[in-house]
């Protein structure tokens, strides 16, 4: 059975964006395929050296991800630093991975610009860690929003040249996974580009009605169509990419006819937005509170999770150090 591996950083609650854009691919794949999720908490130390309580913002998320859905009995959940096995790849895979490359990824680019006093080597190699993640389970597939499109591109990469290097066919090349037919990337309601922790525009899956409504009601707007079947500007086309996601297909149509015939009216559309999010998140809501009270529970299914995705990766791990020359230890 095909492999399937993905992780999310604990920086933050989850939001619709990590939501549609990777964990509801995520909980569609457990039943097809051999899944492994995790929390990537050493890659929240490229960008937040001083965590804070790390332990808890870890329970968070766990508590999150089991809402959404996962089951860690057929998707083992785990918590990246919590097998080491990984950081002997990541060194591996750092000796074949070059400078130029690696300054070139954009959300390097981003991320020195966002935090010029701290451009650490952490971030310059974020994603031959994220490689190692992967390649780590000889992953086949790796559920990811669009944004991760170029750091797949690096895993693929760091596959190859492995192979190539010494000779083998050992790493399959990983290939993103939407669970729609194309990358999905969740828009800000502010009419900036995506949602993202870090741009204060999410709708978070433990906000309740009242806020999630409150949110949607302010998206940005135009003046509305003057012309009849006229393109969307961005910021409408952001509202109806949350119609494609969250509502039904009869439901879009509906007001894509509306838009199309000029008769649209926004604040109908935007009720309709926040009614179906609201559908959507409220159940996942209840289900995070629920799990995160109960800790105890939380910290077993990291524990056993930990368990197989270590043994997973020393398989590879002992490989790789036979393949390089290096006795197994
Ligand atoms: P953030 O941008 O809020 O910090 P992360 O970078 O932690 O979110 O993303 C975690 C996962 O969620 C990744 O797989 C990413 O591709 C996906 N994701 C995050 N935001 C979006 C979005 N707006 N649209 C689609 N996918 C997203
Ligand atoms: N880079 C991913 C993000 O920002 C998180 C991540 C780390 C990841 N390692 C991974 C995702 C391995 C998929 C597979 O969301």
């Amino acid at each position: 059975m095909e492999k399937v591996v993905s992780g999310i950083r604990p920086t933050g609650n989850l939001h619709l964006g990590n939501y549609f854009g990777a964990v509801k691919s995520f909980v569609a794949m457990q039943d097809q395929y051999q899944c492994m999720f995790f929390i990537a908490d050493w890659h929240s130390l490229t960008t937040h050296p001083k965590p804070g309580d790390i332990q808890n913002s870890v329970r968070t998320i766990l508590a999150e991800y089991l809402a959404c859905g996962i089951d860690p009995v057929k998707a083992p959940i785990y918590v990246q630093s919590d097998v080491r096995e990984t950081l002997e790849l990541y060194l591996y895979l750092n000796m074949n991975c070059y400078l130029g490359e690696l300054e070139r990824v954009t959300t390097f680019k981003e991320k020195a610009r966002q935090q010029p006093d701290n451009v650490n080597a952490g971030l310059l190699t974020y994603p031959t860690l994220m490689a190692a993640d992967i390649l780590q389970h000889r992953a086949a597939k790796v559920p990811v929003g669009k944004d991760q499109e170029q750091n797949m591109e690096m895993a693929r990469r760091c596959a190859r040249r492995f192979n190539n290097i010494y000779g083998v066919e050992f790493f399959p090349e990983p290939q993103n996974f939407y669970f729609s037919d194309k990358a999905l990337k969740v828009p800000g309601l502010d009419g900036s580009g995506k949602m993202g922790k870090s741009t204060g525009n999410c709708i978070y899956l433990r906000d309740d009605d009242k806020t999630i409504t409150k949110k949607v009601m302010k998206a940005v707007t135009d003046s509305g169509p003057t012309e009849p079947n006229s393109e969307k500007p961005e910021v409408i086309e952001n509202l109806f990419t949350f119609l494609r996601i969250a509502s039904t297909p009869d439901t879009y149509q509906y007001f894509d006819e509306k838009w199309n015939d000029c008769s649209i009216r926004y604040g109908d559309l935007k009720k309709q937005i926040a009614q179906d999010l609201c559908a959507i998140v409220a159940p996942i809501r209840e289900r995070i509170e629920q799990f995160s009270a109960d800790t105890a529970t939380l910290d077993r299914i990291a524990r056993d999770g930990a368990e197989v995705a270590r043994q997973s990766a020393r398989a590879t791990i002992d490989e790789v150090r036979r393949i390089i020359g290096f006795r197994i230890i």
